[in-house]
């Protein structure tokens, strides 16, 4: 599936963008190009930008964490 459509941009190509360090819609445009010409995708791109990042950042400890340390 395009999340791109204008650039012709999977959302895998975006994923992959987004490992490899693109944390920002232009950062991703810069790197394969989506969202670099009518904007409709943004929001898209955006929301894929950050369920990548969510998802890579490590579980944050919770409480009771240090009582075990
Ligand atoms: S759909 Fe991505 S720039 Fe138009």
């Amino acid at each position: 599936m395009f999340a791109c459509i204008c650039m012709g941009v999977s959302e895998e190509e975006v994923h992959e963008c987004a490992a490899s360090g693109a944390d920002t819609v232009e950062a991703v445009g810069d790197a394969c190009g989506a969202g670099t010409s009518c904007g409709n995708c943004h929001s898209r791109l955006r929301g894929m930008i950050e369920s990548h990042f969510e998802q890579s950042v490590p579980a944050q400890a919770g409480p009771g964490a240090l009582a075990s340390a």
